[in-house]
């Protein structure tokens, strides 16, 4: 049985003392929530302050993003080593926005989540196709191809360990959900790419979080869909009712 996973995007959102209040509004709102696996990861100026805050709950923490290389001249990046060091246990990789404002690439995705995993981080890799190649007919080519190259290589042990987030873009923050049936098409496409990425067993072990536009009032639906391991949360999970009626959604 995958253990559901719920995860929260803050994105470039609170000041160190606007995330440390929602933080422990967070947490206070989910103490004693044990079945699902809950995630917040606040900007990387937070990490520290919401890491102090959860520690000792069953609340983990996880980056934005970071860089593959372990130190160096690369002025502005964060180490996956940096990222461990403030107590992070998992890291959000190749967020559509950081594809599409930032540039990063399939083979940047891959060379960060082997980097996340041998630092023993766990990466939850984003993939997801935009409006236009929806309407194309491309989804499934576009996802398969983000899958296959964000994913070669691993190792099966690191492999099973990853968490794919589908988010198609046309989703992200436009209030507009995809389906249950449409999210699921895609979820149950996804894991038949990793059955031939790596192999069918590991490809049931890895969980695969559904985001875009999900809220209290769609979760539970979304998330009661086969091949759909729990969600990844944006917008909603700026607000401590909100975030936490969305976890209790997947219990
Ligand atoms: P949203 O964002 O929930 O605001 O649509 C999801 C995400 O981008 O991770």
């Amino acid at each position: 049985m995958r253990k559901k996973i719920v995860a929260g995007n803050w994105k470039m959102n609170k000041t160190t003392g606007e995330a440390a209040a929602l933080a422990e509004a967070v947490k206070a709102a989910l103490n004693g929530v044990a079945d699902v696996e809950v995630v917040l990861c606040p900007t990387f100026t937070a990490l520290k302050t919401v890491g102090d805050i959860l520690a000792g709950s069953l609340i983990r923490l996880g980056a934005q993003n970071m860089h593959w290389e372990k130190e160096g001249a690369f002025t502005g990046e964060i180490s996956p080593g940096m990222v461990k060091d403030l107590g992070c246990q998992y890291v959000i990789l190749g967020h559509s926005e950081r594809r599409q404002f930032f540039h990063e690439t399939d083979q940047n995705v891959n060379r960060k989540a082997k980097a996340a995993l041998a630092a023993g981080l766990i990466p939850i890799v984003c993939v997801g196709e935009t409006l236009e190649q929806r309407e194309a007919n491309q989804t499934e080519e576009v996802v398969t191809t983000q899958v296959t190259r964000s994913l070669a290589g691993l190792d099966e042990g690191g492999f099973r360990r990853v968490v794919v987030a589908y988010e198609p873009v046309w989703a992200i923050g436009t209030g507009r959900t995809a389906t249950p049936a449409q999210a699921q098409a895609v979820h149950a496409l996804i894991r038949q790419v990793l059955a031939k990425v790596c192999n069918p067993g590991a490809a049931q072990a890895v969980r695969i979080q559904y985001g875009g536009s999900v809220k209290p009032a769609n979760a539970r639906e979304l998330f009661s869909q086969a091949d759909i391991d729990g969600g990844l949360i944006g917008g909603a999970a700026l607000e401590a009712g909100s975030f936490a009626d969305i976890v209790k959604a997947a219990l």
